[in-house]
C-alpha cells in the first residue's frame, strides 16, 4: 500500500479548526483509493512564537523538507500584531515558502453554480468563471534588499531577475496549454523597470508555446478588468504582491474567500494551504468554513501526490454538498437548506467523498 508522509502546520486563529475537518477528508479517500497517509504536527506563526519565542522554528523547516508535502491553515492574530517584522508569525510563513522553495502559487477561481448569488456580482457577470492565478511567491518585493526602516524614511524593492520570470512564466503557460491557452501576464510596465523586465522575459518564454496566446494588462486595470468581466480570462500570471491582491479580490467573484484553495510548489517541495487568513474574530466558535481548505487538500492529491482519483472524489463531494443546500455561516443567506458547524460541513464532504 503507497505511503506519505504529510506535515501538518495548523497555526493560529480558524487554522486548528479547519485543518482538522481536512486531515477528515483525506482520510475518507485514502481508505476509499486504498493509501495510507501519515501526519505529523508542526508549529508555525502565532502558536510557535508563544511556545519557542520564534515563528518558525528550525523543527518545522525540517519537518515540512522532510515530508512528502506539507498541509498548512492559517495564521496571525492581534495578539503578535506588535512585533517587530522579522518576529511576526507572517514572517514565518514567509521564511517556510522560501526554504521549501516553492515559487509557483497556484490559485483557481472557480464558480460553483450552486452559490452563483453568493457573489455580490451579477450572476451573468460570474456563472461560468474558470480562472487561475499563478503568483510568483518568493521574490518580489515580499524579499527584495535592501528593505528598512531610517529614521523618518522606510523602504522596500521590488526586484525579480530573468531566470524567476521565466521559471514562473513557464508554469504558467504549462497550466495554459491544459486549459484555455491563454495568458495574461499582470504587471506596472508604464511606470516600472521591474514590470519592463517582467514582460521583456513572459515574451521570451511564450515563444516556446506558440499555441497559447499571451496578453499583458497593467495591474490597476486588470483589478478593474476582474469584476468588469472575469470570464475573459484563464490563466493569470504575476509577481508576488500583485498576486496577493489580485486573488484575494477574485475570491469574491465565487461569493466567499473561505471557498478558494491554493498550491504552492517548486523543484521538489509543495505547500498546500486556503487563500484566506486566521480569522481570530470568529476563531473556536465552529463557524469557519473549511472548503478552501479540503479543497487545498484534493490540490494536494493532484499535484504532489498523483492521487487524482482521490482528488476527484473530493472535488465531487464539495460541489455536492453545495448542491444539496449545506452551507456553513458565511455562506448562510445563499440557497442555503440546512446550516451546519465547521465539522459537520467536513463530516458531510468526508461522506460524500467516500461513496
Ligand atoms: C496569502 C497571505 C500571505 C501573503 C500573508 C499571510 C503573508 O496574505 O497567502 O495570500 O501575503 O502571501
Ligand atoms: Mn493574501
Amino acid at each position: 500500500m503507497k505511503k506519505y508522509r504529510i506535515a501538518v502546520i495548523k497555526g493560529d486563529g480558524i487554522g486548528p479548526e479547519i485543518v482538522e475537518e481536512a486531515i477528515k477528508v483525506l482520510d475518507a479517500v485514502s481508505v476509499a483509493e486504498g493509501f495510507e497517509i501519515s501526519y505529523k504536527e508542526f508549529l508555525l506563526g502565532g502558536a510557535a512564537i508563544d511556545v519557542t519565542g520564534e515563528p518558525l522554528p528550525e523543527e518545522t523547516i525540517e519537518g515540512a523538507m522532510n515530508a512528502d508535502a506539507v498541509l498548512f491553515g492559517a495564521i496571525g492574530g492581534e495578539k503578535w500584531d506588535n512585533l517587530p517584522r522579522d518576529k511576526r508569525p507572517e514572517t514565518g510563513l514567509l521564511k517556510l515558502r522560501k526554504a521549501l522553495g516553492v515559487f509557483a502559487n497556484l490559485r483557481p477561481v472557480t464558480v460553483y453554480d450552486e452559490l452563483i448569488n453568493a457573489s455580490t456580482l451579477k450572476p451573468e457577470v460570474i456563472q461560468g468563471v474558470d480562472l487561475m492565478v499563478v503568483r510568483e511567491l518568493i521574490g518580489g518585493i515580499y524579499f527584495g534588499e535592501p528593505r528598512g526602516r531610517e529614521g523618518d524614511k522606510a523602504f522596500n524593492t521590488m526586484v525579480y531577475s530573468v531566470d524567476e520570470v521565466k521559471r514562473i512564466a513557464k508554469v504558467a503557460f504549462e497550466i495554459a496549454m491544459k486549459r484555455k491557452k491563454r495568458v495574461t501576464s499582470v504587471d506596472k510596465a508604464n511606470v516600472l523597470e521591474v514590470s519592463q523586465l517582467w514582460r521583456e522575459s513572459v515574451e521570451e518564454v511564450a515563444k516556446e508555446y506558440p499555441e497559447v496566446t499571451l496578453e499583458h494588462m497593467y495591474v490597476d486595470n486588470a483589478a478593474m478588468q476582474l469584476v468588469r468581466d472575469p470570464k475573459q480570462f484563464d490563466v493569470i500570471l504575476t509577481g508576488n504582491i500583485f498576486g496577493d491582491i489580485l486573488s484575494d479580490e477574485a475570491s469574491m467573484l465565487s461569493g466567499s474567500i473561505g471557498l478558494l484553495p491554493s498550491a504552492s510548489i517548486g523543484e521538489k517541495h509543495g505547500l498546500y494551504e486556503p487563500i484566506h487568513g486566521s480569522a481570530p474574530d470568529i476563531a473556536g466558535q465552529g463557524i469557519a468554513n473549511p472548503i478552501a481548505t479540503i479543497a487545498s487538500a484534493s490540490m494536494m492529491l493532484r499535484y504532489q501526490l498523483g492521487e487524482d482519483a482521490a482528488a476527484d472524489r473530493i472535488d465531487r463531494a464539495i460541489k455536492q454538498v453545495l448542491a444539496e443546500g449545506y452551507r456553513t455561516k458565511d455562506l448562510s443567506s445563499y440557497d442555503a437548506k440546512e446550516i451546519v458547524s465547521t465539522s459537520e460541513m467536513g463530516s458531510l464532504i468526508a461522506h460524500y467523498a467516500s461513496k
